[in-house]
């Protein structure tokens, strides 16, 4: 995959649609909890005003499925933009019709506008070609910055590149874009080996087709998180109270069977931190796997799963980690992601390339004060799985070939 980037075109003076990821976390009273989505698009935005260009950002936020819903308005986030790039970016509150595209259109150079919530419009999320048309009507040139949002088909995603081009206009990935792309793509092609994934998080058959893609590439895949006790029941071995959902337990049999027909090295916890509830003040112990007490609950990989994790870590060239080892949210579980988290930083400044696969993972590396130890942590939660599954993300086939 060799897609276009801003760099390779001219973009002097033009005006440019940019579509960001500014889907980020707020409090209940609208607050941004965590802003990195919108810092990771700033060396796009400065390199556009550098060029004089005049930029047109388009975002969506939450999911109001097609409707007006106040909280999710955009104007919150284009004031921390403002303040982030050091200038007034201004908000209009639609992203198409009369208003927004006065706005777009007279929008002088090397200024900011930030359309409102693409997903108020019910065009949006079923890519109406009408919408898409009308979202291209703000720009001679379409870059895409929304790694996160690229696994959508989307008006704004995929729709807006057809009629752009139709427009005459070129369709290119913006620096963020870029930067996932140079590193999680070559996880797929040619990682230095030896490579290992660590998967953590719930759900195992969220996780399926990312296992069954990765088996494939990796030298060793380390499996930690509520999803191990799929696991631990396809061996056959009790669970407790542990998080564990039915239909889990023969999709992990199969994962079994499949890596050990194949000859991977895919490795399960040996032991956890149990707990009788989930709580600050829970009582804890470390048990093996196959000995999780009734009426205890799985909370944490164990102390000879760490050492034996950090063990194949420590060996590494390549790590990409995606999904905490536990409930690391609760101080006395949040050892194993903690120690996973500094080993892979430790990885790092040996010289080896250590990816953070975004959602609850970057929010680990984040709360343990460690992201800017790892080589690349993504933007994209959805997107990076659906990217690691080895799937075409429509956001970036939409774009032109370089
Ligand atoms: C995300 O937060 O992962 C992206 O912005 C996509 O959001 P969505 O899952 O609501 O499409």
């Amino acid at each position: 995959m060799n897609k276009k980037s801003l760099k390779d075109i001219d973009l002097k003076n033009k005006r440019v649609l940019v579509r960001v990821d500014y889907n980020v976390p707020q409090d209940e009273n609208g607050a941004i909890t965590d802003d990195a989505r919108i810092v990771e698009t700033l060396p796009t935005l400065h390199y556009l005003l550098d060029q004089r260009a005049s930029v047109v950002l388009m975002a969506h936020l939450g999911r109001p499925k097609g409707k007006v819903v106040e909280e999710l308005r955009m104007a919150a986030i284009a004031h921390r933009l403002s303040e982030l790039l050091g200038q007034t970016v201004e908000c209009v509150p639609h992203c198409v019709g009369e208003e927004a595209l006065y706005a777009s259109q007279n929008l002088p150079n090397g200024k900011v506008l930030l359309l409102e919530n693409l997903r108020f419009e019910p065009g949006e999320e079923a890519n109406d070609a009408a919408l898409a048309e009308q979202l291209a009507a703000h720009g001679d040139v379409f870059v895409n910055d929304a790694f996160g949002a690229a696994h959508r088909a989307h008006a704004s995603t995929e729709g807006v590149a057809h009629f752009i081009r139709k427009n005459g206009g070129e369709c290119v990935t913006g620096l963020l874009m870029t930067r996932e792309l140079e590193y999680l793509g070559p996880l797929l092609e040619n990682p230095q080996r030896p490579f290992v994934a660590i998967l953590g998080g719930v759900k195992v058959s969220d996780k399926i087709g990312v296992i069954h893609n990765l088996l494939e590439k990796v030298d060793t895949l380390l499996i930690g998180g509520a999803m191990s006790y799929a696991f631990v029941k396809a061996q056959g071995h009790e669970v407790g109270t542990s998080y564990f959902k039915e239909d889990d337990a023969p999709i992990a049999a199969e994962l079994l069977k499949a890596a050990r027909a194949a000859g991977k090295d895919l490795r399960l916890p040996q032991d956890f931190l149990v707990a009788d509830r989930d709580a600050d003040d829970a009582k804890v112990l470390f048990v093996d796997a196959d000995s999780i007490p009734a009426n205890m609950m799985g909370m944490d990989i164990g102390p000879k799963t760490i050492a034996e994790y950090s063990g194949v870590i420590a060996n590494a060239k390549t790590i990409l980690w995606n999904g905490p080892m536990g409930r690391f949210e609760v101080e006395p579980f949040a050892g194993g992601t903690r120690a996973i988290a500094e080993d892979t930083a430790a990885a790092t400044s040996r010289g080896a390339t250590t990816i953070i696969g975004g959602g609850d993972s970057a929010a680990a590396v984040k709360q343990m004060g460690l992201k800017d130890q790892m080589s690349h942590v993504s933007t994209g939660g959805g997107a990076s799985l659906e990217f690691l599954e080895g799937k075409v993300l429509p956001g970036i086939a939409a774009l032109d070939e370089a």
